[in-house]
């Protein structure tokens, strides 16, 4: 993975980092066609659908419905296009895959091991992702790197292999405060569970509220290793994990 900075990235102006962020994204859509942001509906992804919304930038935004997410997900995505006007894409899960892997394993093996929590992943997230990237020129991301072990490293712009695209994570050298300082500036909707101890939201049954001390994702599959806790949309390459029980 590239670690350097690409000079299509303006670098942050700590003092407006609001504003590096549209002209980051400018330049993203200005360099590429077709791009598009993949929004989870998390607190980072609504400051760049802000971003993206009000500047009016060409970039479409769609979100992966994995048919598990938490009622308050589902209902700030309706909030959203109150406040916006403008479509989000969704991309669901293919039904039959779902119903292969639940009459399979059953609606909550993820618990089981962590081979079938990926392939759960697998299905309501990572295939689906391949379609909604299908088309593209480059993609856009609301990964920090503070976020997790996993992401000390994550760079402004990066070549997806999995998905042979370049993809951007304007956010990267974004702190959590400058996150909710741009939230609260700009009265962006966000999640209700972010105020009931939910850092990092994903599916419903695979995210619980935090303890005070823990890291903002010790609430994601919070029976696994910490340095394990990624869904599989954000590494490569893609491979499609077996459906087969452990046990
Ligand atoms: S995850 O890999 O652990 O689920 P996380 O919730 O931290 O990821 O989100 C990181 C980024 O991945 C988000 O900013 C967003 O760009 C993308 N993402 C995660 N989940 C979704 C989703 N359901 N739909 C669209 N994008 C998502
Ligand atoms: Fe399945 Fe949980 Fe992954 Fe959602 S987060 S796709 S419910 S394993």
């Amino acid at each position: 993975m590239a670690t350097h900075v690409q000079p299509v990235i303006p670098a942050k102006d700590a003092a407006y980092p609001a504003a590096t962020l549209v002209a980051r994204l400018q330049e993203i859509a200005g360099e590429f066609g077709r791009v598009a942001f993949a929004s989870s509906l998390g607190a980072e992804d609504m400051v760049v659908t802000d971003a993206i919304f009000t500047a009016a930038l060409p970039i479409a935004i769609f979100t992966l419905d994995t048919g598990r997410l938490p009622r308050e997900t589902l209902d700030l995505l309706e909030r959203t296009r109150g406040r916006y006007s403008r479509e989000v894409e969704i991309f669901r899960p293919d039904a039959n895959e779902v119903a292969r892997y639940v009459s399979e394993n059953g609606a909550n093996a993820f618990y089981e091991s962590v081979e079938l929590r990926k392939s759960c992943c697998h299905i309501r997230k990572v295939e689906p992702l391949r379609r909604a990237l299908a088309g593209r020129d480059a993609w856009v991301t609301g990964l920090r790197r503070a976020q997790a072990v996993s992401r000390t490293d994550l760079p402004l712009r990066e070549f997806d292999a999995a998905h042979g695209l370049v993809k951007f994570n304007p956010l990267a050298d974004w702190s959590e405060e400058e996150v909710w300082a741009y939230i609260r500036d700009r009265a962006v909707p966000y999640n209700a569970l972010h105020d009931r101890g939910y850092p990092s939201i994903g599916c419903d049954p695979c995210t619980r509220a935090i303890r005070p001390g823990e890291d903002v994702r010790a609430g994601r599959w919070w029976w696994e290793s910490r340095d394990n806790k990624e869904c599989g949309i954000h590494v490569s390459p893609l491979v499609k994990p077996t459906r087969e029980k452990t046990s």
